[in-house]
């Protein structure tokens, strides 16, 4: 019988470290931020939505635990770096990076419009990116790490949504790349690319009301979705020191779906 993943409790694997984290008003940001913070980290936590970032602050407060917000949307450039900026400022450093926000639609390729393009570019890859470049001199100096939440939609073709697929496979080799930069110092850089999660990115997710079933099967699979739990404990071990070896990698956590 296996332990729900939010009843688990590892250790204070996280006591006196500091973790910026991003879509922390939601799904597994909201999830992952509350983890962590169960475990002792001081968690700065950013989001374009603020009703949902004060709850997620009530829910680790109430528990306990600290979490600054600020509101700060990743397809700035400067708000990324101002992020990181008061992060710093507020918390004294910055161990753990935590790039999570994330968008996903489903179109026919002749229905993306420019703008759904440049949307999903810029939430999905470009604040990765620049909150990930903002942020490498801060781990650097505490030996700190880095997670990218790609997805499986990163690792196979996905019918319907190409521009996400795009975004999340650049999001897996973008990883691999910063891993290779970066080989020579004591950091680490991985991806976490999870299958279905029980998140409102999917209970948000309008279906075309022609699409063809049969071609969404292979990214729908054979098993329950993950909870944000799984997905949020996942992130901690791999943020802790007990993934000290781990470095450059994509860990799947998709129920079997990238296995064939
Ligand atoms: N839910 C799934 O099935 C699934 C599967 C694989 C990967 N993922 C990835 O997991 C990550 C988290 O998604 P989730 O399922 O928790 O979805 P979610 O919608 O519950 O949470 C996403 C969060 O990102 C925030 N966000 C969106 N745009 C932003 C912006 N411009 N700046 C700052 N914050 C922004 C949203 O406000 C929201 O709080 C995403 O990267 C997603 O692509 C999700």
């Amino acid at each position: 019988m296996t332990q729900p993943a939010d009843t688990i409790r590892a250790v204070n694997r996280f006591e006196g470290k500091i973790a910026l984290l991003t879509g922390v008003a939601s799904g597994v940001g909201r999830a992952t931020a509350t983890r962590l913070a169960s475990e002792g980290a001081s968690v700065f936590g950013l989001d374009v939505n603020a009703d949902g970032m004060a709850e997620t602050q009530t829910t680790i407060e109430d528990a306990g635990g600290t979490m600054t917000t600020r509101l700060t949307d990743v397809r700035s450039v400067a708000e990324c770096r101002a992020a990181v900026d008061d992060c710093v400022a507020a918390l004294g450093g910055l161990d753990v990076l935590g790039n999570i926000a994330g968008i996903a639609a489903q179109r026919h390729v002749h229905q993306v419009t420019e703008d759904e393009w440049d949307m999903m570019n810029d939430v999905n890859l470009k604040g990765v990116f620049f909150l990930t470049q903002a942020a490498l001199p801060h781990i650097l100096e505490r030996e700190g790490n880095i997670i990218n939440i790609a997805s499986n939609a990163g690792l196979m073709g996905q019918a319907y949504t190409v521009p996400y697929c795009a975004t999340k496979g650049a999001v897996v080799n973008m990883t691999r790349a910063l891993a290779m930069e970066f080989v020579k110092q004591a950091i680490r850089i991985n991806a976490i690319a999870p299958g279905g999660i029980d998140t409102s990115l999917v209970h948000n997710f309008e279906l075309q009301n022609d699409i063809d079933f049969a071609l969404m099967q292979p990214y729908t699979g054979y098993r329950d979705m993950s909870s944000a739990e799984q997905i949020a404990s996942l992130f901690a071990f791999v943020a802790s020191d007990e993934a000290g070896n781990i470095h450059g990698s994509i860990i799947s956590a998709d129920g079997g779906l990238t296995a064939s």
